[in-house]
């Protein structure tokens, strides 16, 4: 278990100044999760994933690893990266040249304080390349080897000495994108069936969703939310969460009163517009609404119940298993993800409704 509490780690800058890369950084990683700092570039999570790792000496904060404190400012303790004993595969993974892919796997063994036989390096390396499926390669030249094997490798690598926590700073972000699809499964498949405490970091929010137990969202230095990736993106706590996790549409709106069981009823520009708040709200507050495109439901007739509107077809994009509607209603333009079955030809006119429950409301920031 990997816990990090109140990290700050800080830069000095070109001119002098000082960039607060990560502040009150706090998150706890249970045994054998792959837990993902997601964020835009430059939020901070290199700076975090090297605080953990030792590469960065923070200003304030504790870590600590299956109890054992690795960091603590408070303490003084600043345990040196080699000491750590976690693994690391970073974006530019480097693969030794002359040598095999055996020879790459066995090198932190050879290298590092504890001695090992012949034959235990043998079991240990074949066991990992085993794992990321090299093993009937490991005689061949490590830089013969194409980019996917060669990301197999480097983790293989990170994973031979067993390492109590190991840390992947976008480690597919070097692969084409089909690639990149396929060694995320063999990477979460790895990751299930070794069980190793891992956290990852990555800017691309459909990798964060499908790798992780779970995930903490950054924004300049600092976690805005972690949860579990549904939660993420069903219940997002802010604006910032619900735009950079997954597509979205925003409305503005002002209360136009409060009714009972979380319920209210806002004007918005596309209309009145009821929506399930649990948060006491009263009239004239302003807030903001995020609905996902797939909740933004598109009927040729007009459906019963509340939340319809007429809309005209601006746009449709076809992306094979999914349509993108952009739909006009009012002086808004809304998108929506339908089932490639429904044919409204551009130009047409076209129902929109929206379940009050999957309607995301904040107050307005
Ligand atoms: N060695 C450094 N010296 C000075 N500033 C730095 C240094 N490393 C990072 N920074 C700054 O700290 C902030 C956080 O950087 P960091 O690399 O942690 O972001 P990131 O989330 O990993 O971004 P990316 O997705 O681009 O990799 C940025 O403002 C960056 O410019
Ligand atoms: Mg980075």
């Amino acid at each position: 278990m990997l816990t990090v509490h109140g990290l700050y780690t800080e830069y000095p800058n070109e001119r002098g100044d000082i960039v607060k890369a990560a502040q009150d950084v706090t998150f706890t990683v249970e045994e054998g999760r792959l837990f993902t700092l997601l964020g835009p570039s430059g939020c901070g999570k290199t700076t975090t994933l090297r605080s953990i790792a030792g590469l960065e000496r923070p200003r304030a904060g504790e870590i600590s690893v299956n109890d054992r404190v690795v960091f603590s400012s408070s303490k003084g303790v600043f345990v040196s990266p080699n000491r750590r004993g976690f693994g690391m595969v970073f974006q530019s993974y480097a693969i030794w040249p002359h040598m095999t892919v055996f020879e790459n796997a066995a090198f932190p063994l050879q290298v590092g304080d504890k001695k090992y036989t012949r034959a235990q390096v043998r079991e240990h390396v074949m066991r990992v390349l085993t794992a990321v499926q090299l093993d009937e390669l490991a005689d061949r030249e490590a830089t013969k080897l194409s980019g996917g094997p060669q990301q197999q490798l480097a983790l293989a690598r990170a994973l031979v000495m067993e390492p109590a926590l190991l840390l992947l700073d976008e480690p597919l972000s070097n692969l084409d994108a089909k690639l990149r699809d396929r060694m995320r499964f063999e990477l979460k498949r790895l990751q299930r069936e070794l069980k190793i405490t891992t956290v990852y970091v990555t800017h691309d929010q459909s990798e964060a969703l499908a790798l992780s137990h779970e995930i903490a969202v950054m924004n300049q230095g600092r976690i805005q939310q972690i949860g579990r990736p549904r939660d993420i993106y069903e219940n997002p706590v802010n604006q910032f969460v619900a735009d950079f996790v997954g597509n979205t549409n925003f409305l503005d709106g002002t209360v136009i009163r409060a009714e009972v069981q979380d319920r209210c009823i806002l004007d918005t520009d596309i209309g009145r517009l009821a929506v399930k708040f649990a948060k006491p709200v009263k009239a004239n507050d302003r807030v903001a609404i995020s609905i996902r495109p797939e909740d933004v439901e598109l009927a040729e007739s007009r459906p019963a119940g509340e939340n319809v509107w007429q809309g005209t077809v601006e746009q449709k994009v076809f992306l094979g298993e999914a349509i993108d509607f952009r739909v006009t209603v009012g002086p808004r333009s809304l998108l929506s993800r339908q089932h490639p079955t429904l044919r409204t030809p551009v130009g047409g006119s076209i129902f929109v409704r929206v379940n009050p429950e999957k309607c995301v409301v904040f107050s307005a920031s």
